[in-house]
């Protein structure tokens, strides 16, 4: 596919419960189905690198969600380094991106734990900057719910708690302001799916 114009990457993220997952996975079926040029690659943070494990172990086994914030700051970067290289090669073939967290995440969890928001901009330096990132808006209550509701969880993780969950959500919506540079969404995820998904697909035929 060398002929063809660099894929769009697209980024969803927001709180646990927020959707953001199921939102993914309705656009990559959009794109992949409304046309047949469309190749779509759908991938994740944290992302299955060398880091991977010991991240689903501190998040495992932290019993504030203050624990480990240094450490758990260092590996979800090197772990996203690790992806961006696998990204940037789909985006220059033409593949479309579409990605479920990304350094938003590490901006408003790491930064509920108490790291300065400064330093963790200037770690991801000149990272790959999404064409579109859509955070996912629900009230605390909504997500927590939804979390609970869903059986395929095993365990909880350390920052499922409520009050943790609305410093997340402060974090996150204050993305926009703080990162005007970059193409950053907020969408009002209350509706039903099909409502929800019909403002994403709203906003990503800007780009698309
Ligand atoms: P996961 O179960 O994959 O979350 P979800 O299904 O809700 O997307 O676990 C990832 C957890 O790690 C989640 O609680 C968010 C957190 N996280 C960070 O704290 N920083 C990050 O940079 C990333 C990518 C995730």
């Amino acid at each position: 596919m060398s002929n063809q114009k660099k894929g769009k990457f697209i980024v969803f993220d927001g709180i646990d419960g927020s959707g953001k997952g199921t939102l993914a996975k309705l656009l990559v079926k959009h794109l992949f189905d409304s046309d047949k040029k469309n190749h779509v690659l759908l991938t994740r943070e944290p992302y299955n690198s060398k880091y991977y494990a010991e991240i689903r172990q501190l998040l495992k086994e932290g019993a504030d969600p203050t624990d480990n914030a240094e450490l758990l700051t260092e590996l979800f970067v090197k772990d996203r380094l690790v992806h961006t290289n696998l990204i940037a090669h789909f985006l220059s073939e033409g593949v479309h991106v579409v990605c479920d967290r990304y350094k938003y995440s590490t901006f408003a969890y790491q930064k509920a734990q108490g790291i300065s928001l400064d330093k963790l901009i200037q770690m991801h330096g000149d990272i790959l900057v999404p064409d579109m990132t859509l955070i996912v808006d629900v009230s605390v209550d909504e997500a927590l719910g939804r979390v609970e509701k869903d059986g395929n969880r095993s365990h909880k993780e350390v920052f499922e708690q409520k009050d943790f969950q609305e410093k997340l959500r402060q974090n996150f919506l204050t993305l926009p302001a703080i990162l005007p540079n970059e193409k950053i969404v907020i969408i009002n995820g209350m509706g039903t799916i099909r409502e929800v998904f019909g403002l994403v697909k709203k906003e990503t035929g800007k780009i698309l």
